[in-house]
């Protein structure tokens, strides 16, 4: 965007000077920005039909966080409703009524999971495809033949409800959508064996990133509603969380039940519903892959 509206929309944020008329502008401006046509070039990938690509494929539909917000079944769910101004309702992508994959190609379906923009060229605001873009072919086919193949559900197309300061903040690139993150140059991820090494895990960790931000220090969730506390540093030093996790098992056991090891639970913003169903593998090299990490002070995404 312009660079001077951008300057003078942060501007005004800073001072806290938006009135009604400032936020009425800022967010038509985000939804312009919603509006707008990203062209990439869609590398096609094959769609297996085989009983062991479509274990895999669903292994990563119930594990890589897309149960938490499209459900168990595909038929959508309101996995943000913060009582006031903030609603959101992943829509239905099984194949039954009112879902918005019916006429998918091939295509899209890589277009949308690797590159968070719609068949129509216009970007998802919401979903984290950030976290999928680095899928390898062979998981990408799996996790699209999966979803093709669930029996059809009813369940509505998307329902998104964004207070004016949320597409005020869009508009001004503070809040960023998917295509804006992603790298739609890289070729795609290699292979990653499942040795449980650090190399495994952080394959793994990609689907942490939407909330944990890039380098998974953490720190508020850009685009969260109010009560979402700040997600949590996870490279060692500092106020890094995994000083709660004094081995691996304590870990797993913390996906597993969305408790600390003293018993605290963990907010449940954290997509337990999908970390729980991980197998010990990916779990016990996503602890690896934390261990390793070099230390980021809290906060810098
Ligand atoms: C944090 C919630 C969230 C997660 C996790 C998530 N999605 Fe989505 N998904 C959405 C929302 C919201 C939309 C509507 C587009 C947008 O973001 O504005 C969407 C849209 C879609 C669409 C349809 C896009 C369109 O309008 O044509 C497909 C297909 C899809 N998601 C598949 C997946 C798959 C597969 C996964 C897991 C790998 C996944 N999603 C994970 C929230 C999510
Ligand atoms: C939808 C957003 C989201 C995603 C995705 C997510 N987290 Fe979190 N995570 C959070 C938030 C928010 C917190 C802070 C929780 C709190 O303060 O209670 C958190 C906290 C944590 C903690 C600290 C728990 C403690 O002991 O206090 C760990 C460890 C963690 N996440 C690991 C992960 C890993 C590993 C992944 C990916 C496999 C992941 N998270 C994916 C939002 C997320």
């Amino acid at each position: 965007m312009n660079k001077w509206i951008k300057r003078a929309l942060l501007g005004a944020i800073g001072l806290g000077v938006l009135g009604t008329a400032g936020l009425a502008g800022g967010a038509w401006l985000g939804d312009r920005k919603a509006a707008r046509q990203v062209t990439v070039t869609v590398a096609p990938v094959a769609i297996p039909t085989d009983a062991s690509s479509l274990q895999r494929g669903r292994y990563l539909f119930a594990t890589r966080g897309c149960t938490d917000c499209h459900g168990a079944n595909g038929g959508g769910k309101a996995f943000i409703d913060d009582g006031g101004g903030m609603f959101v309702k992943a829509p239905n992508i099984s194949p039954g009524p009112g879902n918005v994959v019916a006429a998918y190609r091939p295509e899209d379906w890589v277009r949308i999971i690797r590159h968070g923009i719609k068949p129509s060229g216009q970007p998802a605001f919401v979903m984290p495809s950030e976290d999928y873009s680095r899928l390898s072919d062979a998981d990408l086919g799996a996790l699209v033949a999966y979803v093709k193949q669930l029996p059809p559900v009813g369940g509505e197309g998307l329902v998104m409800r964004l207070p004016a300061l949320v597409k005020t903040l869009y508009a001004a690139g503070v809040i960023q959508d998917a295509a804006e993150k992603i790298d739609h140059a890289l070729p795609p991820a290699a292979p990653v064996v499942e040795d449980g090494s650090a190399r495994h895990g952080a394959y793994v960790a990609n689907m942490c990133i939407g909330c944990h931000g890039a380098r998974l220090s953490g720190g508020k969730i850009p685009g969260g509603p109010p009560d979402w506390p700040a997600a949590s540093n996870l490279t060692p030093g500092e106020g890094s969380a995994m000083a709660h996790y004094a081995d691996a098992q304590q870990f797993v056991a913390m996906l597993r039940t969305g408790k600390r090891p003293d018993g605290s639970a963990v907010s449940r913003v954290m997509p337990f519903e999908s970390l729980r169903e991980m197998n010990d593998g990916d779990a016990l090299a996503l602890y690896t892959h934390l261990k390793a990490l070099a230390p980021v002070p809290v906060g810098q995404r």
